[in-house]
């Protein structure tokens, strides 16, 4: 772990323009692009695939943070390796759904891409569900909503997760995804995360570098 760095997340962008959307967070500061791909069963709502990441990789340097809300992940992690994505999270609850070690493969498939890693786990997992595959990752990621939606209100238990995670992993990346504003960025950063995913937060603001530099707590 280094600095705390913020993840714009683009679902809260406006999606017709989101050339522009992404050039506005690089310019206010934002460390990397999150990317949330929704399939339409794991959760609810349908985002985009492997051809938005593909694009967004053509106009910005800042790592492509691709978060996956699917089904059966091992189906599609060539098509986001090959556009670009620095780093690829997936759903315990997705995979622990076909079987035991799916996770594991899982993780095993995105670094032989040659891209980073990372489990994602839902507000109602335990953090010791995915302890066993935390050797294998580069990145954690604790859902502080449930997954499907921007705007949602931040929950407070999930910390308990974040700090689960920072006892057992004290270098490890731990991300932290979901109503995250510069209110409550502190208190989660003081409990171990140090990427915040926000949504709403930015992209809602109406000077989007302020608002990074407060959920980052640079100034
Ligand atoms: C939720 C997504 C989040 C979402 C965060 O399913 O994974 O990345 O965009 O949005 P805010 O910050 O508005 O909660
Ligand atoms: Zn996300």
């Amino acid at each position: 772990m280094s600095d705390i760095k913020v993840a714009p997340s683009i679902l809260s962008a406006d999606f017709a323009a989101m050339g522009e959307a992404i050039r506005e967070i690089e310019r206010a500061g934002a460390d990397l692009v999150h990317c949330d791909v929704m399939d339409g069963s794991f959760v609810a709502p349908i985002t985009f695939g492997g051809q938005m990441v593909k694009n967004i990789r053509k106009i910005t340097e800042l790592p492509l943070d691709v978060h996956l809300m699917i089904e059966h992940p091992q189906t599609q992690i060539k098509f986001f390796a090959d556009a670009g994505a620095d780093v690829i999270t997936v759903h315990y609850e997705a995979c622990k759904k076909i079987s035991p070690c799916y996770l594991k493969e899982t993780l095993e498939l995105i670094k032989s891409y040659g891209v980073k890693c990372g489990a994602v786990i839902n507000p109602d997992t335990p953090a010791e569900c995915i302890f066993d595959v935390l050797d294998l990752c580069d990145m954690v990621l604790v859902m502080s909503v449930f997954p499907g939606y921007g705007g949602q209100k931040f929950i407070p238990a999930t910390l308990e997760n974040v700090k689960k995670l920072r006892a057992k992993a004290h270098l490890l990346d731990i991300e932290i995804d979901g109503g995250i504003t510069a209110d409550n960025a502190q208190t989660v950063r003081q409990a171990g995360a140090n990427i915040l995913v926000a949504g709403s937060a930015v992209f809602g603001a109406p000077d989007k570098a302020a608002a990074i530099a407060a959920i980052r707590g640079s100034v």
